[in-house]
């Protein structure tokens, strides 16, 4: 496999941090290829902004998914998404290695998104879903939370997990091609014992070593919704 793991937990002696380190040490022991994007260690800028390209389609209007889709003809990314981008490219298998926040991706993991899986790199020009140019890649989302898993049952104050998962899986991963595995969850981390922590490495070496094998969670398709093409800004 060729692992590109994406990590957002700004603390290396986090229990992500472990995570991060059992990921490398397992992957590289099993032959596997790994590039780590640590994005607290990067710096990684999390806005949109202009400065996102070297190419300019509009100086006096910024309509981001425009300047994305020229840029994405014309080599005009910024030198820090042009790499993650040819990162991506390269793997097979997309690891969001990240602490839940707000019920969502930290900021800097959704910025690495909204700047690296630009229109006319990850998706346009008619093309997303079943037809996005990055299809055939696989995307597992690991991350760790304050919660207990009791907190999520149907009728719990938070409600089922997936409610806040499937826009990760559907509006960001199926979007850009990639079929989404079973999530690897890490229910408070901070209030379990050290064994209960040991288990939790345990089952992630584990789990790393057979993800080309696992069957990923059912693909949606846009032909299957009539929707065919893309038919966005920037396409
Ligand atoms: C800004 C922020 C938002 C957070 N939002 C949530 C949340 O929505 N749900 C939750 O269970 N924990 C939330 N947490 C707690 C972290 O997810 C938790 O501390 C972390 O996953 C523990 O992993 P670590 O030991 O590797 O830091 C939040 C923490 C921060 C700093």
């Amino acid at each position: 496999m060729k692992v590109l793991i994406v990590f957002a937990h700004p603390e290396p002696k986090s229990f992500n941090g472990a995570l991060l380190e059992a990921a490398v040490e397992t992957l590289s022991a099993g032959g596997h290829d790994v590039q780590v994007s640590d994005l607290y260690k990067l710096h990684f800028a999390s806005g949109t902004t202009r400065s996102d390209f070297t190419t300019v389609a509009d100086p006096d209007y910024l309509k981001y998914q425009i300047e994305e889709a020229k840029a994405s003809t014309e080599n005009g990314f910024a030198t820090d998404i042009a790499e993650q981008q040819r990162r991506v490219v390269w793997c097979d298998h997309l690891i969001l290695l990240y602490p839940l926040y707000w019920f969502h991706l930290p900021g800097i993991l959704k910025g690495w998104v909204d700047r690296v899986m630009a229109a006319g790199f990850a998706y346009g020009g008619g093309k997303w879903y079943e037809t996005a140019p990055l299809y055939g890649r696989r995307a597992l989302l690991a991350f760790t939370m304050g919660a207990p898993q009791d907190r999520w049952a149907d009728d719990t104050l938070f409600g089922p997990l997936d409610g806040i998962l499937n826009p990760i899986r559907y509006g960001i991963l199926n979007f850009c091609g990639f079929e989404a595995l079973e999530p690897f969850v890490v229910y408070a981390p901070a209030r379990i014992t050290d064994d209960a922590r040991r288990a939790y490495l345990d089952r992630w070496r584990e789990r790393l070593l057979g993800l080309d094998r696992e069957t990923p969670l059912p693909f949606r398709r846009a032909a299957d919704f009539g929707a065919g093409r893309y038919r966005g800004a920037g396409s």
